[in-house]
């Protein structure tokens, strides 16, 4: 086990009526606030208005971006860099799910530099050595951004769709108000259901030492998703199942549940290039893909962690073979991803064509290998894909 560092310095208000401490902790950052949100559903829900009122009652000069995409573009990303600039912002207000967020980041970068806000993405990698700071409002329980230092950024122009962790960008204090998630549709908490499973499955499976602890937390994350998503789909409104998701969500990606292990991620970077090209919902990519990717990395060096997960998170009968365990515990996850959360389970049901698959594989590589729980080179991926045809 290697030795590591906790530090996850988010300040988190989490439960209904937390709203109310919003003026107090963007006052520490300043007056002048960039208000950032997507398309529209903070003011179908009512949120716009309340954080409007709360703004101007604290005497806050606000700027507003809205329009941000899901899977953001990096236009939306410029706008928002170049207003911090034009009004000396000092603080960014970002009211949303994971794109809004993940943009307001590279926004708050952004502002920090004289070069384009795409050179922290693209080969160039310039430095992230400082951002404004960000306060998120999150109202869809997915990504887990409102509590990590990272975003992915679409570039329609390359195709790409690129991630980057850098610690300026972790959110100053997020409000986690479970009451601001009633609205999500059934499928998008499906999709982020699917999301955060695939964020602890890439942690989880992994062949180095865990922390016995680590685990535990993770098959206990793992089944509270398990439990509370079917009801949030069925009841919306129903604030228990909303706040399991809520903060599981959190939790799922903060990099608490990584402990000192050496890991790299597999679904993720392949699900980047399926969402480039066909700008498909992050969550529906991975649901496709995670099945799969464990049928693909199922031998006989790796069943042990298939039998952990199989028995501990599905309550499997951990006195069958090991290879017939791993087969009902990658089946029972299939059940849950298709069946009870009802997602497409393929590629052809969401229009992903076999054309692309070398390009999308190369770039999940970047030509060379994907290391993690199994080394994944081009062809191995590529097969992967056509598992999912
Ligand atoms: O745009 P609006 O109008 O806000 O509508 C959104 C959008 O259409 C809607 N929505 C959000 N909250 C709602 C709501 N509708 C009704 N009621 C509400 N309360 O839901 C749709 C999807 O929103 P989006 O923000 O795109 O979803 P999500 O939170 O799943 O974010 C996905 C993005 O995050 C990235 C993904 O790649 C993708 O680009 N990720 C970010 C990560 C991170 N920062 O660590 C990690 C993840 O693995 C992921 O890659
Ligand atoms: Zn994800």
């Amino acid at each position: 086990m290697n030795s590591f560092v906790y530090d996850i310095p988010v300040k988190v208000y989490f439960g209904k009526d937390q709203l109310q401490h919003l003026p107090e902790e963007l006052a520490k950052f300043g007056k002048r606030v960039l208000l950032t949100y997507g398309g529209g559903s903070i003011k179908k829900i009512g949120l716009y208005d309340k954080i409007i009122a709360l703004l101007n009652a604290g005497g806050f000069e606000v700027v507003e971006l809205s329009g941000i995409e899901p899977n953001p573009r990096i236009d939306s990303v410029r706008r928002g860099a170049q207003l911090c600039k034009k009004h000396h912002i000092d603080v960014l207000l970002a009211v949303g799910g994971g794109s809004t967020i993940d943009a307001t980041k590279f926004m708050a970068a952004g502002a920090c530099v004289d070069h384009d806000p795409w050179d922290f993405l693209s080969e160039k990698w310039a430095p992230i050595e400082k951002a404004l700071p960000i306060i998120s409002v999150l109202t869809l329980s997915a990504t887990g951004s409102e509590m990590d230092a990272g975003g992915v950024i679409s570039n329609p122009e390359t195709s790409d769709k690129i991630g980057r962790i850098a610690a300026p960008m972790l959110p100053k204090v997020s409000f986690l108000d479970p009451t601001a998630t009633f609205t999500v549709s059934p499928y998008q908490t499906a999709c982020g259901a699917a999301d955060m499973m695939s964020h602890i499955l890439e942690v989880y499976f992994n062949m180095e030492q865990d922390l016995f602890m680590l685990d535990c937390f993770m098959e206990g994350l793992m089944k509270t998703i398990i439990k509370f998503a079917p009801i949030a789909m069925k009841e919306p409104d129903n604030y228990e199942a909303r706040a399991n998701l809520m903060w599981a969500s959190s939790w799922a990606i903060n990099g608490f549940v990584n402990g000192g292990k050496m890991q790299a991620w597999s679904c993720h970077p392949m699900e980047h290039e399926l969402s480039a090209i066909y700008d498909i919902t992050h969550g529906l990519g991975l649901a496709i893909l995670t099945p799969r990717w464990m049928t693909y990395c199922l031998d006989e060096t790796t069943v042990s962690k298939y039998v952990q997960f199989g028995v501990n998170v599905f309550g499997i009968d951990a006195a069958q073979e090991p290879m017939t365990i791993a087969r009902q515990g990658i089946a029972r996850l299939s059940d849950f991803l298709f069946g009870t959360l009802g997602l497409k389970s393929t590629f052809t049901e969401v229009g992903i064509l076999e054309k692309d698959f070398p390009v999308m594989a190369r770039k999940s590589c970047a030509g060379g290998v994907l290391p993690g729980f199994k080394p994944l080179a081009q062809a191995d991926i590529e097969a992967i894909f056509k598992m999912c045809l």
